[in-house]
């Protein structure tokens, strides 16, 4: 029996057997992509489940215990550390809280630290000023998350009791808690242990320094840096700051190093001025760099902190 349309015949079934391998093809490609985004999605899940699992593990540390003060004298210069050192660029000047990051996804605001509605020290026991402060780990054991404890860590008690006073006796506003959202990769990056949160960067077993004259000296000048480090690292010489929205420029090398910028800070008097404007020699703002809290550095501190710069071993840029 001759077939009407032979060669028709012949090409659907061909073409129903390519189909059949490009659609087998598919398939296998559409289970090898599902696979793939499980894995991925199950890689994200665990990582998001370890961010929160490590968001809230429990941190010990023994907390040595600290003389409160209420005198004028630590009132004033707990005052001048509050809004000199960054508390009130992430907490407000008042105390309410504030946003400090609204960038890439990212939201960040300080907690209320007053004893108004919203304020999280309404319970504060004396050690939890200082577990908070100098360890980075809050009254119910967990780590603060982003608060960069590490800076203040290395206060001395002197200087840490006067702030503890001056937050104390902030007059009671309303407020919000700590706004703590981040984009997923960031979180996954924090459960890889790639960004880290300063319990992890603090070393618990450090005694607290012996208090150094306030001079315009190098020493006084290391001791103030304590606040530079948390961004432009340990040796000051700059690179990606872990965490940091992907906006943000990489920290400049302080030490003078390759891509140093302290050459354009021939004199001390020109750093202060970068400080206080927020502007380079040549007039360019500079990013990034909390501003409205170095401007309220006292010539003293600033200047000993150009002092304490001029003393640093030169580093390549970028080695943190
Ligand atoms: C870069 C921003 C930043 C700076 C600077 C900062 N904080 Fe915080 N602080 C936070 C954030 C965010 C939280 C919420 C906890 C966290 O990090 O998860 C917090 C939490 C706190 C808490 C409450 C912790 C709890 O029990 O929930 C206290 C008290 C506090 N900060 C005091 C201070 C004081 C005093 C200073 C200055 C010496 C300071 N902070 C500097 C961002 C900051
Ligand atoms: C919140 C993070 C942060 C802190 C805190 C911080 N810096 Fe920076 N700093 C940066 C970043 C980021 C840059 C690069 C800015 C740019 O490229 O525009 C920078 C740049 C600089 C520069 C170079 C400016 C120029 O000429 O280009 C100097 C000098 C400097 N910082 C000094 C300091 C000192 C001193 C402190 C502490 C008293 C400090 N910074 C604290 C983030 C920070």
């Amino acid at each position: 029996m001759a077939r009407p349309f032979p060669d028709f015949k012949l090409d659907s079934n061909k073409g129903l057997q390519m189909s059949a391998t490009v659609s087998r093809w598919l398939r296998r490609g559409a289970g090898v992509l599902l696979v793939l985004l499980v894995i991925a999605g199950v890689g994200v899940g665990v990582g998001l489940r370890q961010a929160d699992a490590k968001m809230h593990r429990t941190v010990s540390v023994s907390v040595d215990p600290l003389a409160l003060r209420d005198d004028a004298q630590a009132l004033s210069h707990g005052q001048y550390l509050y809004h000199s050192r960054g508390c009130a660029e992430c907490h407000g000047a008042n105390g309410a809280g504030r946003t400090f990051v609204n960038d890439g996804g990212m939201h960040l605001a300080g907690p209320n630290i007053t004893l108004g509605t919203g304020g999280v020290v309404s319970a504060y026991r004396e050690e939890d000023w200082v577990r908070t402060l100098r360890h980075g780990v809050k009254p119910n054991g967990q780590p603060a998350l982003i608060m960069p404890s590490e800076d203040f860590n290395q206060y001395t008690d002197q200087d840490l009791a006067a702030v503890i006073a001056y937050v104390r006796h902030l007059p009671p506003v309303a407020g919000q808690g700590a706004v703590l959202e981040m984009p997923v990769p960031v979180r996954v990056l924090y459960a890889l242990g790639v960004m880290t949160d300063a319990a992890e960067r603090i070393n618990h077993q450090l005694p607290p320094p012996a208090p150094v004259p306030e001079a315009v000296s190098a020493a006084h000048g290391a001791y103030v840096a304590n606040m530079c480090l948390g961004c432009h690292g340990a040796h000051l010489s700059g690179g990606a700051i872990p965490g940091a929205p992907p906006s943000w420029p990489p920290a400049a090398n302080l030490t003078p190093g390759s891509g140093s910028v302290i050459s354009r800070y021939a004199s001390v008097d020109a750093f202060v001025q970068m400080l206080r404007s927020g502007r380079r020699p040549d007039g360019s703002a500079i990013q990034v760099m909390p501003f409205e809290t170095l401007k309220q550095l006292s010539d003293t501190d600033a200047r000993a902190v150009y002092a304490y710069l001029q003393t640093l071993p030169a580093r390549p840029a970028g080695g943190r």
